[in-house]
């Protein structure tokens, strides 16, 4: 009896020596930039593409809807660019069939979509109503996709928080959205659990914490610098956790679906991999992203480098407590192992040093972490100012993720590259590019033991992308959003994109290579289709404009001022060259 017990603890302590050098084991020191891999994902690998609520579906006031926090920060003025709203944005609300047909069209397996919270409970509380026009539009959207075959991966929380709680309680500041944020998913369970087998709780927590109540930069546009990113994550974390836990105890003996979040982070690539300094500030970087979410998820509490920072960092700004809120031992472990798979957003890296941010000046959630970001000039930029494609660090960081936090199942959520372009490009070649070679390196993280299930291309359509209005293109399909049908036109990285889900991979060289011609051949002919669409509606336009307030139209005032001013240029000279013609004689 007491040598099994001994044998047993013995065990036990190996086990945890095991996972704890397990979480230690990611080589900083070895970037493998292999050449490209052709071979194919493993059977039953899972391709879709996404989209989110706010920046889609449109119908803002509509059938019942209660106003979000987008909706109330994109209404005043200064907040987005050109003051874009997603008032209408892709319509989306109005087209469940005509989308299901695109994504019939790359062969999806999957539809990543996210379920607008005041769509369904206009103020957020389940006792004051529940909209049931709402609630009918996901219900017609999920059976569509069902009917087509097309497993619907649905998102709860895509950032657009019911108005109603933001004004009474102070949104994610407050620590009583955990049981409003349940109720919510609690009434997703009962009414589309039947059909929907995979949930995220969350997408990019780090987005809605630190944009949302620390920079102000998203809605609820809340400048709390120091504080309101740790506080909105704290109870974001803890909502996630309730969540997994009623359904874990509710409905998964009944529905056996799977409960997850979706973690955005960037790589952060040490500036020289020799040395130990930049080594531990590139990990500060990457556990201040992703580890903030991440480590209470899967090991119960913050990452030990934020606990160390935040918490030196406020005792010298002369604080009785650090900004990092702490988790109670049972919170711990109620918190502790609460997903069944981890979706994973990733769109770019930055290359990291150490730079210390002195706390007498005031701290922040980024002079916390006391690093700097470099990137190579040499990295493309087609997008986003953010957004430079170094598919390297799309490896790094799932290989990261296998070592930390156990080899966990992963969805990728999110992936793509926006154009920076107001006007019509369908011929997309840097996007194929980018998705090219970054699901190529998920390929190679694959082979490295990493255990991705799926990836989703983001995004299906151009969208709003939040503070950038609709200045940034994510989309695989193109959509005029000055045409008020809102007609969606394929970029060439459809017919790419569309041949790798049909190989599940990539055959060989020439194949691939073969794919890109093609693609970018059936573009240019789409091009023109677009362009004469385009002209048609610049007419309309023009005679819209003779009645219609100028403000309203400023991309179109420029488009029509400039050719007209030109024309007048090229009068006033032909009059002026004749009037000297004439002198002269
Ligand atoms: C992450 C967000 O979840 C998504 O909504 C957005 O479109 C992409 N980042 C690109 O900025």
């Amino acid at each position: 009896m007491m040598l099994s017990h001994r044998v047993g603890r013995a065990c036990h302590v190996l086990v945890l020596v095991l996972c704890l050098s397990a979480a230690e084991d990611f080589d900083w020191s070895a970037n493998n930039h292999d050449s490209f891999y052709y071979g194919t994902f493993p059977n039953g690998f899972s391709w879709g593409a996404g989209s989110s609520a706010y920046q889609t579906e449109g119908a803002w006031d509509k059938d019942g809807k209660g106003l979000s926090i987008w909706d109330v920060f994109t209404h005043k003025k200064g907040k987005t660019f050109l003051n874009d709203t997603g008032d209408s944005s892709c319509e989306g609300y109005y087209r469940i069939k005509d989308d299901i047909s695109l994504m019939k069209e790359l062969n999806l397996n999957h539809y990543r979509f996210s379920i607008s919270w005041p769509r369904i409970m206009p103020t957020g509380i389940r006792s004051d109503h529940v909209n049931e026009k709402g609630v009918k539009y996901y219900d017609a959207l999920i059976d569509d996709l069902l009917e087509h075959n097309i497993t619907p991966i649905v998102t709860l929380y895509h950032w657009d928080l019911p108005q109603v709680l933001q004004e009474k309680y102070g949104g994610w500041q407050n620590i009583s959205m955990i049981n409003y944020f349940n109720n919510f998913a609690s009434l997703c369970f009962e009414r589309y659990g039947d059909r929907v087998k995979h949930w995220i709780t969350f997408n990019n927590p780090w987005s809605a914490a630190v944009e949302g109540y620390e920079t102000g930069e998203h809605a609820p546009g809340l400048k709390l610098r120091g504080t309101g990113a740790y506080r909105a994550a704290h109870h974001i974390i803890k909502a996630h956790a309730k969540v997994w836990h009623t359904y874990d105890t509710q409905w998964r003996n009944k529905q056996r679906g799977m409960v997850g979040i979706s973690l955005s982070g960037d790589w952060g690539e040490p500036v020289d991999i020799t040395n130990q300094k930049d080594i531990e500030a590139a990990e500060r970087y990457v556990q201040f992203y992703i580890g903030w979410f991440a480590t209470p998820i899967f090991h119960g509490d913050y990452p030990q480098v934020m606990k160390d920072f935040i918490g030196r960092k406020s005792a010298q700004q002369g604080l009785g407590t650090s900004r990092l809120p702490t988790f109670s031992s049972q919170e711990k472990s109620y918190i502790k192992g609460t997903c069944d798979f981890l979706g994973v957003g990733h769109f770019t890296t930055r290359y990291i040093t150490q730079k210390n941010f002195p706390s007498n000046r005031g701290s922040t959630y980024f002079s916390d972490r006391d690093i700097a970001e470099l990137v190579d000039p040499r990295w493309p930029d087609p997008g986003s100012e953010w957004l430079y494609s170094v598919p390297w660090g799309f490896r790094r960081l799932l290989n990261f993720i296998k070592t930390q936090y156990g080899n966990p199942m992963i969805f990728i959520t999110e992936n793509g590259v926006s154009e920076k372009m107001l006007c019509t490009e369908l011929c997309d070649d840097w996007r194929i590019q980018y998705y090219k070679d970054y699901i190529n390196e998920m390929l190679k993280a694959i082979r490295d033991g990493v255990n991705v299930k799926g990836y989703t291309a983001w995004s299906l359509l151009d969208k709003f992308e939040w503070d950038e209005g609709y200045s940034e293109r994510f989309g695989l399909y193109y959509v005029d959003f000055r045409n008020k049908n809102k007609p969606r036109y394929p970029k060439a990285s459809v017919q790419f994109y569309k041949r790798i889900i049909k190989f599940n991979g990539f055959p060989n060289q020439r194949e691939v290579e073969n794919w890109k011609r093609k693609a970018t051949e059936t573009c240019s002919t789409s091009n023109q289709l677009l362009a004469a669409e385009e002209q048609r509606n610049t007419a309309a336009n023009i005679l819209r404009l003779i009645h219609d307030p100028l403000t309203s139209h400023m991309e179109m005032v420029t488009e029509v001022v400039v050719p007209t001013v030109c024309t007048l240029c090229i009068l006033i000279s032909a009059v002026f060259l004749m009037f000297l013609l004439r002198k002269r004689n």
